[in-house]
């Protein structure tokens, strides 16, 4: 049984997180998906509005689960007995950190391996702190974000309702 973990901040998810965890959930056994709770960040979202937004993203994929985690990445996978960490590549611009990110971890535990996966290139542009950004400017970010996700974005930032489209 192949178990993995897929990090994050998901300060908030996207579409482009949900369909790496679909592309994932299709070779691995069971997908944790883990939300950071590092208190050096100033989130938007609680963990808990970040993990409940997730598990209603991802209720469709049942060997999929959300958890939240905190200290080393690395700590946590084996804890989780676990030997795959899960990441998105969307241009050469992720490389550099996620290269740093993966070597740095494996210098920590040689049994992890770190796996990454390409979204559908409409997916390439999408981050959270674009979708942050725009949202919190009155910008529609619907077709970006999974169905849970833009519901908890129109109470954060009330100027959406005015923008959905019918
Ligand atoms: O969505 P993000 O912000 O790119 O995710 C980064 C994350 C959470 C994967 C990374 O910051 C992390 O692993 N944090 C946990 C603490 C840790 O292990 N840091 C050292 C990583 S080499």
């Amino acid at each position: 049984m192949k178990i993995a973990v897929y990090p994050g901040s998901f300060d908030p998810p996207t579409n482009g997180h949900t369909e790496i965890v679909f592309r994932s959930s299709k070779i691995f056994s069971k997908i944790i998906i883990s939300i950071t709770d590092n208190h050096n960040k100033k989130p938007t979202f609680t963990v808990e509005e970040r993990k409940k937004m997730l598990e209603e993203s991802i209720k469709h994929l049942p060997n999929v689960k959300v958890d939240i985690f905190s200290g080393l990445l690395v700590d946590y996978v084996k804890s989780k007995k676990a030997s795959i960490v899960i990441r998105g590549l969307r241009a050469v611009s992720d490389f550099e950190y996620e290269f740093q990110l993966a070597l740095m971890n494996r210098k920590f535990s040689k049994d992890i391996e770190t796996v990454f996966f390409i979204p559908d290139e409409k997916y390439t542009y999408l981050s959270s702190s674009l979708i942050r950004e725009i949202a919190s400017l009155g910008g529609n970010v619907e077709d970006m974000v999974p169905k849970p996700v833009f519901k908890k974005i129109k109470e954060k930032y009330p100027k959406q309702k005015c923008l959905q489209k019918k």
